[in-house]
């Protein structure tokens, strides 16, 4: 019974909000998670504040599947790139990157300023990187370092098969290092069972809090490559970062607001158990395809790699993505998203990640269809 008032007041304040954010990050924040942020700040070296991080480092672990280390950052995703670049890696160091979409040709190409030799397994925009392709390249590169896979490639709604690459890139002997920013709380990801080595993600995704946060696990085995990276840093390095970890605690002053919400956020997740989280973000993936399908809107993802938290698919006919946009958002309110360098104008994305059900999803889907009728 509790529950379901829990459950009704919650879906009540999802639905009453006034502009409804479709797109993939920033999601809407969870209401837990904006409470969070009201409170008095705490002495960020101390009792109190030890035994929250204490608290919170056990849950991160528990939606990361792992038992090694999880950190958190002030920052975005992208300095999640970076820190794996400058922590496990130096200069002339090979690595294989996955790249089918924005994100994954952004990080291949920040190796490359930090003067990596990068091997792109380059696959068209829509495709996923299958073990196939992967391993070709691999083994072609020859002595490889580590290898970028993006799990899931915001700008195009393909999930790629992540547990499959990293067990090819595990047999070569490298480091894998994980773009998880769109996929971490939202897309099955088992971070000791895969062996995955670095696991970045940013708080403004599934995870159901505002921007500001860089979270990432790392493996023991990543941790001491630390010792024979080529680059200087202090504020990203990781095993500074753990050490602090080890004695509840942070390397610099903390955000506290924002670890206050995210604590939020991951109780919020650990009552809907990470296992039902993703199967529901299954769910709404499936009917948010389903539903545009049913529209005659075409899909961008190839079958069988369509991701469960964002999907990109083509304006109608005779629209731009972005005219198609500000008319939904004129009209109703809803925001949804435009598509990524080649395809901003003919591709349209929508989020459901985070804190989402099917009822705000088929508002959209409403808002799609109105616009066709229109
Ligand atoms: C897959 C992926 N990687 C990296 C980033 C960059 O993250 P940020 O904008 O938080 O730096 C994004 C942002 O949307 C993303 O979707």
């Amino acid at each position: 019974m509790v529950t379901q008032i829990h459950a009704t007041v919650e879906r009540d304040a999802r639905l009453s909000q006034g502009r409804w954010l479709r797109i993939p990050g920033p999601t809407v924040v969870h209401p837990n998670a904006v409470a969070a942020q009201t409170r008095e700040m705490v002495p960020h070296r101390g009792p109190l504040m030890s035994a929250f991080m204490a608290d919170l480092f056990p849950k991160l672990k528990r939606v990361h599947r792992t038992a090694a280390h999880v950190l958190v950052w002030p920052g975005s995703g992208s300095a999640g790139w970076e820190a794996a670049i400058t922590n496990f890696l130096a200069p002339g160091d090979r690595v294989v990157a996955t790249v089918g979409g924005s994100f994954g040709a952004r990080w291949a190409s920040i190796g490359e300023q930090f003067g990596l030799d990068v091997r792109r397994v380059e696959v068209e925009w829509g495709r996923a990187v299958t073990p196939d392709l992967f391993a070709d390249v691999l083994s072609a590169a020859g002595d490889v370092r580590a290898v970028f896979i993006t799990h899931n490639e915001t700008s195009t709604g393909v999930t790629n098969p992540l547990k499959e690459l990293a067990a090819l890139a595990r047999q070569a002997g490298a480091l894998v290092l994980v773009d998880a920013v769109s996929s971490a709380g939202a897309i099955p990801l088992e971070t000791d069972e895969w062996e995955l080595d670095w696991v970045l993600s940013g708080s403004q995704k599934a995870w159901m809090c505002p921007p500001g946060l860089m979270i990432a696990a790392v493996s023991d085995r990543a941790l001491r490559e630390t010792d024979r990276s080529g680059y200087p840093r202090f504020f990203w390095d990781v095993r500074d970062m753990a050490k602090s970890a080890d004695a509840s605690a942070t390397l610099t002053t903390p955000p506290l607001s924002l670890l206050f919400a995210l604590d939020a956020a991951l109780d919020a997740i650990d009552a809907e158990g990470i296992e039902r989280v993703w199967s529901r973000h299954d769910r709404l993936g499936r009917f948010v395809r389903g539903a545009l399908g049913d529209l005659g809107l075409a899909l961008m993802a190839e079958d069988g790699y369509a991701s469960a938290s964002v999907t990109a698919f083509a304006p109608p006919e005779g629209s731009t993505a972005s005219a198609f946009r500000d008319r939904i958002a004129d009209r109703t309110g809803i925001e949804i998203a435009v598509g990524q360098g080649a395809y901003a104008e003919t591709i349209n994305r929508i989020g459901h990640m985070g804190w989402v059900e099917e009822p705000e999803l088929a508002a959209t889907i409403e808002a799609c269809a109105g616009q066709l009728r229109a």
